[in-house]
């Protein structure tokens, strides 16, 4: 946030310090907040600041993703998640994403080829599934499988060359529901399918999954739809803790598909994408309306830890408008794979409908999240929750491969770094001072 010349400025903050003053550049978002420039301060001032979690820093410039928080509104490269969700589809809005505008129909015709190119895995990749264990989380496949790409597509780590850049974008995209499908297939024990390049991305990804060697799946239109609809609901979010990772670990130069790795482990998480299994988990273990207070009271007790999953976010004070969507494609999917009167639905919009109404949640602005119907679509399309947080790291591979492909080509970028306030020892003599216990 540095740089002068880049983005003049006529409003400072003013620090008072030790009888000094300090003035701080205030920059203008187009919308949303703005920011104090404070990245002078510790060379002008000895002094950092403070900030556990974020809650109140700018980590970079973006021009990918805005929310309000407030107001309920996400905007894809200026365009509401309402409107993308209705008129286009997911490989339109990767387009979008990394290149910031909608393309024309021949540039997206093109584009889907391209990346379509890419839905194969190199063999050897296919040997290295052999090595987990049947019975392991396919997240941890995904976090492994993404991380070994980079030993297998060498031509396509030079992070200074744009053509390279590209190419490991579509890879890692295009990729991801291949590796996604095969942790699937590993984990009940059948034979991978290959991808189809002629189907879309997410009926090629629902076929890779659901089709077996001896009986082909039949792609029903209502479900490729809803699954398209929830890969672009979480196709990116502006700097949230994965995205985060990513550019973390790119700031340092790492090559892509390692960064992508590493914001496939910060994602598993059950605070960020490993919402979406604990809340259809935490909604069987509820089972029945006539709980809802006793969980409720739970979620409300500071002295137990449980958490109403798929409820709150660190951005969204208001209600979730991925979660709206979502809301209205579960009736539809639903009815669609003939459960009519799914008792988990019901619980859901039970619970929904309750806790909305306490004080508690009222007070601290706690609405569903995306997290909270996703499960119950992905659940009546056939998948067993350990795959919800794949498929939300499949369709993130879309806003991580945007905003690192925004930071590597930013010229104020700099290695990510933050500092500390250190409340350890000071300076000790060896020897002197020992430990009754050796364990915490
Ligand atoms: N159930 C009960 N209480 C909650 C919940 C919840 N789901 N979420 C927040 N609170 C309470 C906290 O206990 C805290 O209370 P306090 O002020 O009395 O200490 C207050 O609300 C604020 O919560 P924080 O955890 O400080 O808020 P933060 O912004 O750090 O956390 C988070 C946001 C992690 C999403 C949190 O709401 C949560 O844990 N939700 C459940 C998990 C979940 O659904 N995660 C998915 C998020 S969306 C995504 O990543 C795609």
């Amino acid at each position: 946030m540095a740089n002068k010349n880049r983005r003049p400025n006529n409003k400072f903050a003013k620090l008072s310090l030790n009888n000094k003053t300090f003035k701080l550049p205030i920059y203008n978002s187009t919308q949303g907040e703005s920011v104090i420039d404070i990245s002078k301060l510790h060379s002008q001032a000895k002094i950092f600041t403070y900030d556990p979690g974020f809650t109140s820093t700018a980590s970079c410039e973006s021009k990918i993703t805005f929310i309000d928080g407030d107001k309920g509104i996400l905007r894809y490269r200026g365009y509401d998640i309402e409107e993308l969700a209705i008129k286009s589809d997911f490989i339109e809005v990767v387009n979008l994403l990394i290149y910031g505008d909608l393309p024309n129909k021949e540039q997206l015709i093109k584009y889907k080829k391209l990346i379509s190119r890419h839905t194969l895995l190199h063999e050897q990749i296919i040997n290295f599934f052999q090595g987990f264990r049947r019975d392991a989380h396919p997240m941890a496949m995904m976090v492994g499988v993404m991380g070994a790409l980079s030993s297998f597509y060498q031509d396509s780590l030079d992070i200074n060359d744009p053509h390279q850049r590209q190419e490991a974008t579509r890879r890692i995209i295009a990729k991801s529901s291949t590796i996604g499908a095969m942790a699937y297939k590993y984990s009940i024990g059948q034979a991978f399918v290959s991808p189809k390049n002629n189907l879309s991305f997410s009926e090629n990804f629902l076929h890779m999954c659901f089709s077996n060697t001896a009986e082909e799946y039949k792609i029903s239109p209502i479900l490729a739809k809803a699954m398209d609809t929830i890969l672009i609901l979480h196709a990116d979010h502006e700097q949230n803790a994965s995205t985060s990772t990513v550019r973390l670990a790119g700031s340092s130069g790492a090559n892509p598909f390692a960064c992508i790795a590493a914001g496939v482990s910060s994602l598993w998480g059950p605070a960020h994408g490993g919402a979406n299994q604990a809340a259809l988990e935490m909604l069987e273990e509820i089972g029945s309306s006539k709980n809802i207070k006793k969980y409720l009271s739970k979620a409300k007790d500071v002295n137990d830890p449980f958490r109403l999953m798929g409820f709150g976010h660190r951005v969204y004070k208001n209600y979730d408008p991925r979660a709206k969507i979502l809301k209205k494609i579960c009736k539809k999917v639903l009815n669609h794979v003939g459960i009519k009167n799914d008792p988990i639905l019901k619980l859901a919009i039970d619970l929904e409908k309750i806790a909305l109404k306490e004080k508690y949640f009222i007070e601290k602005k706690l609405y569903p999240n995306v997290d909270f119907y996703s499960g119950i679509i992905l659940r009546a399309i056939g998948f067993p929750p350990e795959m919800f947080t794949v498929i939300f790291a499949i369709a993130r591979t879309a806003g991580w491969t945007a905003q690192w492909t925004e930071m590597s080509e930013d010229p104020i970028q700099k290695i990510g770094r933050p500092r500390q306030l250190y409340t350890g020892n000071k300076s000790l003599k060896y020897g002197l001072k020992r430990s009754k216990k050796n364990t915490r």
